[in-house]
C-alpha cells in the first residue's frame, strides 16, 4: 500500500471522530470527512451494495480526488470503508476521477477509472492529462493494475481531446463482454460519448462515438451512464456550461436524460426525447446500478458545482449523496421514486384528511427535519382554483425553505433563500408539473440537510440542500385561495 493511501486511511480514521453523527443527514450517504461529489463504482459485490466516491479527506473543498468508499446493504445505513484509490502513480498523481465497477468472473471486484495528471504545453499553460485505469481487488483492499492506463490518447478518435476523456462506465453483456462509455469532447469543447468494448474488462478497444452533442446540451459532457429500462434506452449525462432552454436545464453544470432505442447488433442509439434528470438546484453525476432484484436505482451526487464554494473551510464535511431512487420510463418520460427501503425507517404517523384552508396552517405533529410527508392537494372550490399553495420547511420565526404550486402557471417551485445563506444568488428553481384542476400530489424526503420533492408519483423530482440550522424544524402550509389536502407524516429514524 503506497504511504499517500496510508496517510488519507490514517487521516480519516482519527478525524472523523471529531464530527458528530447529528451534524450530518440521518439516512443519505455523506463525506466520511472532507470533501466528496460524484458517486462512483455503485456495484453490488459479496452480498453488499458498493458506493465510492470523488474524495478529498483533507478539506471540506474540492482537491486532489481520492475514492472514498462506503458500503450498505439497504442504501440507507451505510458503513465507511477505508479510502479505496489515492493519487499515487504518475498516470494519476493529480487524481483519481470519477469510474465505476463490475465484478469479475473469478469474483474479483474492478473499478476503472479516470487518472489524471498535469503536463506543461509548449505555451506553458498546464493541462490535466485523462486516461482511464483499472484497480482490482476485494471490496476493501484494491490494487492498481500494472497494465495501466487501459486507455488513453492513442484510443481516441480524430480531434477528440485528450484533456477532457473521463468517467468510464462500464457494464457487461449478456455475452460476458466488457462495454464502457466515456465522456469526451472535441476541439470545440462540444459534448459526446465514445464507446469502448473489451472481452476481460482489462484490454479494451475503441468501437465508435454513440452520440454527440451538437451544441445542443451545454458544452464538457460529463459522467455518462447508459442502459436499457422498460424496452427503452436511457442515456443519463451531465453536461457542464447549459444554456436553459424553457425550464429545462437551468442549473449550469445540468444532468440530462435522452431516452431512445438502442440496436444492439449495429451498437446503434436513435435518440426519442430529452428531459433534466432533476428539476431542483442539487444533483449532479449521477450512477445507476441493476440491482440484484432487477431494480433500476439511481444515486446523484446532491449539490451543484456553482454553489459549492460558499461554504467556510473549517467545516469538517462537504457534499452528500441523493436519496437512492427507483428509476422506470413512463411514456417516454424518466419516472423516479425513493426506493421501497426507505419506508422501514418510517415511525411515528400523522394523518389528516380532507382539511380546507384559505391562509396559513399549521398542524399538530407536523414538524420535524427527518421526515416523510405525503400531500394530496386539490382545489377547495373547482369553479374557482386557487392561486397559489405552499409547504415551508426547516422553518422557525427567520428561516424557511419552500416549495410552492402555482396551478395557473403549472409549476413546482423550490425557494431555498432564506436558509441562512448570506449568499442568496442561486437559490430558486422551478419545473413544469402536471396539473388538472389544482390537483397535486407531492411526497416531500426531509433528512436534516436536504429536501427532495418527488411530484405525482415521480414524474418530476427537484432536490435542494439546505444548510439551516436544527433548530428551525417547522413545516407549515399556505394557500392564495380554497385548498383542501391530505396529508400523512411519518418521522424517518435512520440510526
Ligand atoms: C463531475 C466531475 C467529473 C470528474 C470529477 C472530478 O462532477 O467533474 O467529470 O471525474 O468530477 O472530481
Amino acid at each position: 500500500m503506497s504511504q499517500i493511501l496510508r496517510d488519507a486511511r490514517k487521516y480519516e480514521e482519527v478525524t472523523e471522530k471529531k464530527i458528530a453523527d447529528e451534524a450530518r443527514p440521518e439516512f443519505h450517504l455523506s463525506a466520511r470527512v472532507g470533501w466528496m461529489n460524484d458517486p462512483n463504482g455503485f456495484s453490488f459485490y459479496k452480498g453488499q451494495y458498493h458506493l465510492f466516491y470523488q474524495y478529498h479527506p483533507y478539506h471540506s473543498h474540492w482537491g486532489t480526488m481520492h475514492w472514498g468508499h462506503a458500503v450498505s446493504r439497504d442504501l440507507l445505513h451505510w458503513e465507511q470503508l477505508p479510502t479505496a484509490l489515492a493519487p499515487d502513480m504518475d498516470y494519476d498523481r493529480d487524481g483519481c476521477f470519477s469510474g465505476s465497477a463490475a465484478v469479475l468472473p473469478d469474483g474479483r471486484h474492478l473499478l476503472i477509472y479516470t487518472g489524471v495528471s498535469k503536463e506543461t504545453q509548449p505555451d506553458g499553460t498546464v493541462c490535466d492529462v485523462q486516461t482511464q485505469c483499472i484497480a482490482v481487488g476485494d471490496g476493501m483492499d484494491y490494487e492498481k493494475y500494472l497494465g495501466n492506463p487501459v486507455l488513453s490518447s492513442k484510443d481516441l478518435p480524430e480531434g477528440a481531446s485528450r484533456f477532457d476523456f473521463r468517467d468510464p462506465k462500464l457494464w457487461i453483456t449478456s455475452d460476458g463482454s466488457f462495454r464502457c462509455v466515456v465522456g469526451n469532447c472535441d476541439g470545440k469543447k462540444d459534448g459526446r460519448i465514445l464507446l469502448y468494448s473489451s472481452k476481460d474488462g482489462f484490454h479494451w478497444n475503441y468501437e465508435k462515438t454513440l452520440i454527440a452533442n451538437q451544441d445542443r446540451f451545454g458544452k464538457m459532457w460529463e459522467c455518462p451512464d447508459f442502459f436499457e429500462l422498460d424496452g427503452k434506452q436511457v442515456l443519463l449525462v451531465s453536461p457542464q456550461d447549459m444554456l436553459p432552454q424553457g425550464l429545462e436545464y437551468h442549473n449550469g453544470n445540468g444532468t440530462l436524460c435522452i431516452i431512445g432505442e438502442y440496436d444492439e447488433k449495429t451498437e446503434t442509439f436513435t435518440e426519442e426525447q430529452n428531459q433534466a434528470i432533476d428539476y431542483g438546484i442539487d444533483f449532479y453525476a449521477p450512477q445507476t446500478i441493476l440491482a440484484p432484484d432487477g431494480r433500476r436505482i439511481m444515486i446523484g451526487w446532491m449539490q451543484n458545482w456553482d454553489t459549492t464554494n460558499l461554504h467556510s473551510s473549517k467545516r469538517p464535511w462537504f457534499g452528500q449523496m441523493s436519496l437512492p431512487r427507483e428509476l422506470s420510463v413512463k411514456n417516454g418520460r424518466l419516472f423516479q421514486k425513493p426506493i421501497r427501503e426507505l419506508e422501514t425507517l418510517r415511525r411515528a404517523e400523522v394523518r389528516y384528511e380532507h382539511i380546507t384552508f384559505t391562509d396559513i396552517l399549521k398542524l399538530d405533529g407536523i414538524k420535524g427535519r427527518k421526515v416523510d410527508l405525503e400531500l394530496s392537494v386539490h382545489a377547495g372550490d373547482k369553479q374557482n382554483i386557487y392561486k397559489k399553495f405552499a409547504v415551508r420547511f426547516a422553518q422557525n420565526e427567520i428561516y424557511q425553505t419552500s416549495f410552492s404550486f402555482r396551478p395557473y402557471e403549472s409549476t413546482l417551485k423550490v425557494d431555498r433563500k432564506f436558509s441562512g445563506s448570506r449568499r442568496a444568488i442561486i437559490n430558486q428553481r422551478r419545473s413544469y408539473v402536471k396539473n388538472v384542476d389544482g390537483e397535486i400530489k407531492l411526497r416531500i424526503i426531509l433528512d436534516n440537510f436536504s429536501a427532495e420533492v418527488f411530484v405525482n408519483d415521480g414524474e418530476q423530482v427537484l432536490s435542494v440542500t439546505m444548510y439551516t440550522d436544527l433548530s428551525a424544524d417547522g413545516i407549515s402550509f399556505f394557500a392564495d385561495g380554497s385548498v383542501t389536502m391530505d396529508v400523512i407524516k411519518y418521522e424517518l429514524r435512520g440510526r
